[in-house]
């Protein structure tokens, strides 16, 4: 059994009441290792950290050294890539060399074509829907996703208003697969499972015009907010790797590595 530390009256650093004593985590496997805790008290005082901080900061950290031993065993058990997804590096530098890094996914916004064909896949609130019709200004724009009740009521009212906005309920790669005609633009922003997004990509990629563009929100391996596995890079990176036509025109950063990527396809 681990020591575990008393900070202060009734703040005693272990998770074992929340995991339960016959949880997947021994009671033990979260408490405070002591050498840790001399540090953190000394921090504490350099900081004058709350011994409330502290204690919240110390669970959190254990948390995450045990969830980073559980993947290393079960990749180690399972394979590589077996619970998280890491992306291939793109085999052809030549793909690279005309992207441009962008302050944010909204001046990237400002940059594609006007007046366009438009997609947008996975909406929630449709707060960026509004911001795509005031930038790009689309002559059609199709907005899909498989719950629409997540839209704020003022932007559901302000978009069924308009002409040239289209809102459909429905699963992303089904949708998308039924729309007909070629687009401009397509922005990739519903389910980030690995699966889903390699769905999303061939349900569509034909339908993109010579120089239109597919764009991916949170191209990345990983989601630190809700530490869940994302595969949109491995799948946006597989699809570069197979189709040497598409190349990467703009990388747009997001503060929480949350960046959108946008690809163009060429003859
Ligand atoms: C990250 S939000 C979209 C955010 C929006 N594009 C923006 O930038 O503000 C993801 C959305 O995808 C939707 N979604 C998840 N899985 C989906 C699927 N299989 N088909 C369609 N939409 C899906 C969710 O309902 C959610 O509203």
């Amino acid at each position: 059994m681990s020591q575990a530390y008393r900070i202060g009256a009734g703040m005693r650093v272990d998770r074992a009441s929340q995991y339960g004593e016959g949880g997947r985590w021994p009671a033990d496997a979260l408490t405070v290792p002591v050498d840790g805790l001399r540090s953190l008290t000394k921090l504490m005082k350099v900081e004058n950290m709350t011994k409330d901080r502290l204690a919240r900061e110390t669970a959190i950290e254990e948390s995450r050294k045990r969830f980073g031993i559980e993947v290393i065993l079960f990749e180690r058990d399972f394979g590589i890539n077996s619970y998280l997804n890491r992306a291939p590096e793109l085999k052809n530098p030549e793909q690279l060399s005309g992207a441009r890094i962008l302050v944010n996914r909204y001046h990237l916004l400002d940059l594609l074509p006007k007046e366009g064909r438009v997609v947008e896949v996975g909406v929630d609130r449709g707060h960026f829907s509004r911001r795509i019709l005031d930038s790009a200004k689309p002559d059609s724009l199709t907005l899909i996703d498989i719950d629409l009740s997540r839209m704020t009521d003022e932007n559901r009212e302000f978009l069924s208003r308009n002409p040239s906005v289209e809102i459909i309920e429905g699963d992303s790669a089904k949708t998308l697969k039924s729309l007909k005609g070629k687009f401009d633009w397509v922005y990739i922003d519903a389910h980030h499972g690995y699966d889903f997004v390699k769905r999303d990509i061939e349900a569509i990629y034909k339908k993109i015009k010579l120089d239109g563009y597919l764009i991916f929100n949170d191209y990345t391996m990983w989601s630190p907010a809700n530490m869940m596995n994302y595969g949109v890079m491995r799948a946006v990176n597989e699809f570069l790797n197979d189709n040497q036509n598409w190349v990467v025109t703009h990388l747009a950063l997001q503060g929480a590595g949350y960046h959108d990527l946008a690809i163009q396809r060429r003859a």
